[in-house]
């Protein structure tokens, strides 16, 4: 089997779903089921013998420690963090003991076992880590895509702190040999994404006739890669990366933000027409983000020459099919959207005047 952490967030649970689904092979989950993990969205899997669900946090080293022995994964993949940029900006100390010192955590502890292993599984044993492009800062418009040796220059508290947990990773591989492989993925979307994030926000604003709130100018540029994408390109590192190499993964699919909420309006003056007019009606200028990063590009062409990886979604295809599914999954929705949620609406977006 295989140890997923923060297995119930957005990328975590369609990893674990499309895993079981293409692979079958059983999956220990452990998630602290912070406001960002939701096990609805592991529905599906109720009563199934092949997923093991343990609530818990990465930096519980004694909790990990047992897992690790009791259940003795092939592998483990890192996806737990806090992930939301505007919240590192209003409280960083959760970032920091996350992303930070829980990596740290689990890393200590995946390095006691693995040295433990016997030498077969100690060669086939794998430490994959979750991580993202916005470890390497800010690109001008005309800027080169980022590379796997692009410079480290994060710029916010939550860019510093995956920054920080990739460096322990390479260092736990390069002084302790543990076979480490790192990812560098660029902006996903797609289905349990929690609406904190642009496209879901915009989504759930747009049907309620509420303001869509844009960051400064809008010309904002990130580079979008449906999570679908995203889940078979860590497989193919998984199975095939080069042990202590880092992939960087895209979708070739730049944008500044103005466009993908005109196109999420466009989806929905189609799919749910409002009487009262076109949803771009309701775009709003607002407040920057501080230290808001200009752009993003990722140059994947390492995991696609090493690994044979391509993204099979265009963000045509991606972005409709996400639209269609919050569209149609309206109990998820609403459960989401309930107290906490609503709470992080009043703290983000009211000085900024989009309330
Ligand atoms: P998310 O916020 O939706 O989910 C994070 C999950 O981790 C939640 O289920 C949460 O409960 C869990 N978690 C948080 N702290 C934990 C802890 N201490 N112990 C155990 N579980 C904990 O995040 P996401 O968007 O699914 O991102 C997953 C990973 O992918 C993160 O590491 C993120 O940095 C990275 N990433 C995200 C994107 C993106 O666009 N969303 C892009 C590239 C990389
Ligand atoms: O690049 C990968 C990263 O993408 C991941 O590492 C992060 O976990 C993930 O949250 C995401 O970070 P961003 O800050 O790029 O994503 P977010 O959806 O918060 O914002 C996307 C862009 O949209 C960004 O330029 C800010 C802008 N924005 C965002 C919100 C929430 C708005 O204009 N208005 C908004 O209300």
């Amino acid at each position: 089997m295989i140890l997923v952490t923060g297995g119930a967030g957005f990328i975590g649970s369609n990893f674990v779903l499309d895993w079981l689904r293409d692979l079958g092979e059983p999956v220990l989950n452990l998630d602290k089921l912070t406001y960002a993990g939701n096990l609805e969205n592991l529905a599906s899997l109720k009563g199934d013998p092949r997923h093991i669900f343990v609530q818990g946090d990465i930096g519980d080293r004694a909790l990990v420690e047992r897992l690790l022995r009791e259940h003795r994964p092939r592998a483990i993949v890192n996806f737990a963090a806090e992930s939301h940029v505007d919240r590192s900006i209003h409280g960083p100390e959760d970032f920091i003991q996350t992303n930070v010192v829980g990596s740290f955590h689990l890393l200590e502890e995946a390095r006691g076992y693995w040295q433990g292993l016997p030498e077969r599984e100690r060669l086939d044993f794998r430490f994959l880590h979750v991580s993202t492009d916005e470890v390497y800062g800010s690109l001008g418009p005309g800027d080169p895509p980022f590379t796997e040796t692009t410079p480290y220059a994060p710029n916010s508290p939550y860019s510093a702190s995956k920054a920080a947990s990739d460096h322990l990773v390479r260092a736990y591989h390069h002084t302790y040999g543990l076979p480490t492989l790192t990812t560098n993925c660029s902006n996903n979307y797609g289905p349990y994404q929690f609406p904190e994030k642009l496209i879901p926000l915009m989504i759930l604003n747009a049907v309620q006739g509420k303001p869509l709130p844009i960051y400064g100018d809008g010309l904002n540029v990130r580079d979008w890669l449906y999570v679908g994408d995203h889940c078979t390109a860590i497989r193919a590192v998984l199975a095939r990366g080069r042990v202590g190499q880092t992939y960087n993964i895209g979708g070739w699919n730049e944008k500044p933000n103005i466009e993908i909420v005109k196109t999420v309006c466009d989806l929905l003056d189609e799919l749910r027409p409002d009487p009262a007019g076109p949803h771009a009606r309701l775009l709003t200028y607002v407040q920057d983000r501080p230290g808001h990063d200009r752009r993003y590009a990722i140059d994947a062409r390492k995991i696609e020459r090493e690994l044979g990886w391509r993204p099979a979604e265009t963000f045509d295809t991606g972005i409709r099919k996400t639209v269609r599914w919050y569209l149609d999954n309206v109990a998820w929705v609403e459960h989401v959207a309930s107290g906490e949620y609503r709470h992080w609406l009043e703290q983000n977006y009211k000085a900024r005047g989009a309330v």
